[in-house]
């Protein structure tokens, strides 16, 4: 597909250049797509010369633009460009229209979910070891708007990872230890109650532990025997300890089904419990290498670079136990002797940043080289997200709010379809655009949330990207296209045809760019334009009452606009719909 003609003008390219011909794959590398132009036609693909020149051989010119007319000036057309000319230092390049058209849908009918995911832009970076780290919501406490942003963001991640071949280990890191704990534990029996913890787990230890926390504002023996309850727990009480599982468990099975509403899933539940023990090794190692220091700001690692203590991250509590970075740690440690990974990558807001940065100069100081393999995502507030129960305690809130606001929307449309189960369609939508209106920005800004704005059902939405989708599928149901490879290319000759085509070319780079920096924000961009120009197409090209032959090409072609459509919704999380 692209890389076929990529491969064919850089052989060209690559001769007239006098470059010995192993040169050619690294031209091919630097041949990029056009992006579409909405008033006129634009060229397929551009080779600007400041990629050309680096490492390789030296411009004879110091101008880009005199350099890229001398060379195209030595081009020629033939079968398969159809066209050379130059812009702003490239040289441009036209493919002949109806094998552009011909080789592009049978790509995609061939690769299908793999559409653009296995060209030659991804050899290096596919079968490494990734772990991606993500929502980590604390047991009994509040389900924040950043832990849903982190769940959508390390899902996208980790789905996009996957997609170009590595391997993927989806860790969900639980706030499960703490002083929430032993106030539970010492106020379940005042506050709790066994039937609404099995109705409503999660509501319900979130309650209880906001009732125990008021009383024991007022009450220090309600204080004190949650400390008490803290150390049992701490000191490995078997007692204690089944209560704390109980409450774990029961929370992880309750989150794992709100996970499955939102498309994410994960496969290891780990959390902090399980590296208090393992901090103090870490924290036994630390002390024999001398890197702990008792200070009067308690047990520190110095940070600077000075060695004085100008940054230093404090490791131990001046009881012994461990601190959220001391867990930390343990778990990276632990992380990479267990899966010796390539990659590994956290998601969580931006204020933790500075914790993150800490905790990857102390793996260093450690001697960990893998320290280096880390990143840490971080990603911007979200103001304004409430739901009919006010501010968003609980996960299931947002999703239920989507659903219900969207089922509202439905039920209001004129065009709206009967549908077999409304209320999940519903909630593909509402989450299709929760989605898409956090994915649109870059991940580390701030922004509003706005219910009306997210769910209009034009414009750029989720709800616009699902609308496109059922619309283009709807359309299969005319008539089935034979899965022939041949197909009549005259009823294809649009403009509308071509922008769309050029378009679905640009694919595989919109991945690749995605990859590079981690920002979702490129795919959905690409899947809203690809939307509207399958929706200009739509209108354009009758696929009713033209010949069978017209029609069987032009179902082709749609059929072709929505696998990429619904491919690229899958990757952000969105489980696209056939009908609404
Ligand atoms: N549970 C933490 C919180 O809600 C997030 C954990 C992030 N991951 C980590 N390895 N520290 O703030």
């Amino acid at each position: 597909m692209a890389w076929h003609f990529r491969r064919v003008i850089a052989e060209q390219v690559s001769r007239v250049l006098g470059l010995p011909s192993e040169s050619c794959s690294r031209v091919a590398q630097c041949i990029q797509t056009v992006p579409v132009h909405r008033k006129h036609e634009s060229p397929d693909f551009q080779l600007f010369m400041t990629s050309l020149s680096e490492g390789g051989p030296n411009g004879t010119f110091s101008n880009q633009e005199e350099r890229a007319e001398q060379l195209a000036g030595k081009l020629v057309c033939d079968s398969v460009i159809s066209d050379i000319g130059t812009t702003r230092g490239s040289v441009t390049f036209k493919i002949n229209r109806d094998l552009l058209t011909r080789n592009v849908l049978q790509q995609i009918s061939k690769d299908g979910s793999l559409y653009g995911l296995n060209t030659e832009l991804f050899s290096e970076l596919s079968r490494r070891k990734t772990i991606v780290e993500y929502s980590s919501p604390n047991i009994a406490k509040k389900f924040h708007v950043g832990h849903l942003r982190s769940t959508i963001i390390g899902n996208f991640i980790a789905n996009l990872k996957q997609a170009v071949g590595n391997e993927v280990v989806r860790i969900n890191y639980l706030g499960d230890w703490g002083l929430q704990f032993g106030l539970l534990g010492a106020g379940f029996s005042s506050f709790g109650s066994k039937e609404k913890l099995l109705a409503n787990p999660l509501q319900h230890l979130f309650e209880v532990y906001v009732k125990v926390n008021t009383a024991a504002e007022k009450d220090n023996g309600i204080k004190l025997s949650a400390q008490e309850f803290l150390r049992r727990l701490e000191g490995g009480d078997p007692h204690a300890l089944s209560l704390w599982m109980h409450f774990r468990d029961i929370s992880i099975q309750e989150y794992a089904k709100i996970y499955k509403r939102l498309g994410a899933h994960f496969d290891d539940y780990s959390g902090e419990s399980f590296y208090k023990e393992k901090s103090q090794e870490v924290l036994k190692q630390l002390e024999s290498k001398g890197l702990l220091l008792k200070t009067d700001k308690g047990t520190v690692i110095d940070l600077s670079e000075e060695g004085n203590l100008s940054s230093y991250s404090t490791v131990m509590r001046s009881d012994g136990t461990s601190l959220y970075i001391t867990r930390d740690m343990a778990a990276a440690v632990d992380r990479m002797e267990r899966y010796n990974f390539d990659e590994m990558i956290y998601v969580t807001d931006k204020s933790q940043k500075n914790h993150f940065q800490q905790l990857f100069k102390i793996l260093k100081i450690m001697g960990k080289d893998q320290a280096d393999r880390c990143q840490h995502v971080p990603f911007g507030l979200v103001q304004g997200m409430k739901t009919r129960r006010g501010e968003v305690v609980f996960l299931e809130d947002v999703l239920d709010e989507a659903r219900s606001r969207m089922l509202q929307n439905m039920a209001a449309s004129e065009t709206s379809k009967q549908l077999d189960d409304p209320s999940d369609t519903a909630e593909k939508i509402g989450i299709a655009a929760l989605i898409v209106q956090d994915f649109k920005g870059q991940l580390v800004s701030d922004y509003h949330f706005d219910w009306d704005q997210a769910l209009q059902s034009t414009g750029d939405t989720g709800v616009f990207l699902q609308y496109t989708h059922a619309r283009l599928h709807s359309l299969q149901a005319l008539r089935c296209p034979r899965d022939t490879e041949d197909f009549e290319i005259a009823s294809l000759r649009e403009p509308c045809v071509i922008a769309t085509l050029q378009h679905l070319l640009r694919y595989d780079e919109v991945i690749y760019k995605c990859l590079e920096d981690l920002q979702p924000r490129y795919l959905v961009t690409y899947l809203l334009s690809l939307g509207h120009l399958a929706n200009v197409a739509h209108r354009t090209l009758q696929v009713k009452g033209s010949s069978s032959e017209a029609a069987h090409a032009r179902l082709l072609f749609f059929k072709n606009v929505q696998m990429v459509l619904g491919n690229g919704m899958k990757l952000l999380g969105i489980t696209p719909v056939n009908n609404m």
